[in-house]
């Protein structure tokens, strides 16, 4: 018995040793459809490589902020030798946090610059202006709002020596604009193109077919890796990229057709602040500034 017993060992062992061998993938015992598939995911990961970033100036100074009650981020640019600031898309309600902020850094503040004008929050820049004399206010000419400069397609902003450069993206409302800093690879895209989103276009002379025209003809064909830095995220996200968007915006990677359907059925709720926001806004958001501020 003990003859058998070591002799059905002794086979097992030998079966072990070749199923151990056959399972390994080499290159006698490959087959083609393995070898196909392998080629098919090393290339999906070879086009799915994140661009290189480019990174920042160590004279361009870049802050993000935020405002918790509509979710807004502003964004506090400088050029960190001449100390001349802007912001983006202040909020009225932030307005003395900002300007706090610009003075404990020793900054001066240029401009207070909107991408558009917004319903969902009043904006800061007329406040600003008061807390922070020399302050100008900057929007396109086309949002009919009140402001010191109003800019139109491909004109610039500068402070110290960094460039702005203002980009015509009607749609979500007819005075929107894309800002553009080359040199650091960045874009305030405002609400026109949001982080795997858009925003709505059914109030303030919206257009479907604009803004979807507007973010394909010019954001789209801006460099991969340019980081996208929208006005508003609702789940958390800080920034994307014009790579990332123009393969995972589950809006615009679709056909115009398909996008305009898409936003035609949004059955999105009235803004709660438009009310408000939207006089207040066409005056620079300087005629309801809170008292207990
Ligand atoms: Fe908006």
């Amino acid at each position: 018995m003990k003859i058998v017993a070591s002799s059905l060992l002794s086979t097992f062992r030998q079966l072990r040793a070749q199923t151990a061998k056959l399972a390994k993938p080499g290159p006698s015992i490959v087959s083609p459809t393995w070898l196909q598939q392998q080629q098919r995911l090393h290339h999906c990961r070879s086009n799915m490589t994140v661009p290189t970033r480019i990174s920042f100036t160590q004279d361009f100074f870049f802050r993000q902020l935020f405002d918790t009650e509509s979710s807004t981020y502003s964004y506090l640019l400088a050029d960190a030798n001449s100390g001349e600031a802007v912001i983006i898309d202040p909020v009225l309600e932030q307005a003395k946090r900002d300007a706090q902020l610009v003075k404990d850094l020793g900054f001066t503040l240029k401009y207070a610059i909107n991408t558009h004008m917004h319903a969902d929050h009043i904006t800061g820049s007329g406040w600003l202006k008061q807390l922070l004399p020399g302050c100008q206010s900057v929007i396109a000419a086309a949002s009919g709002a009140k402001a010191d400069i109003h800019l139109k397609e491909g004109e610039q902003v500068e402070f110290g020596r960094h460039r702005i450069d203002a980009l015509a993206t009607p749609g979500h409302t007819n005075g929107c604009m894309t800002y553009v800093v080359r040199e650091q690879g960045c874009v305030f895209t405002g609400d026109t193109l949001l982080i795997r989103g858009c925003g709505r276009t059914d109030f303030q002379e919206g257009s479907s077919q604009s803004l979807y025209e507007n973010v394909h003809s010019k954001i789209f064909t801006l460099p991969e890796n340019f980081r996208i830095y929208p006005a508003h995220d609702y789940k958390g996200q800080l920034e994307s990229s014009v790579w990332e968007e123009k393969q995972y915006n589950p809006r615009l990677t679709k056909s115009l057709e398909v996008f305009i359907n898409i936003m035609d059925n949004l059955n999105l709720p009235y803004p709660k602040k438009i009310d408000a926001s939207l006089p207040a806004n066409r005056e620079c958001g300087v005629y309801d500034i809170p008292k207990d501020n």
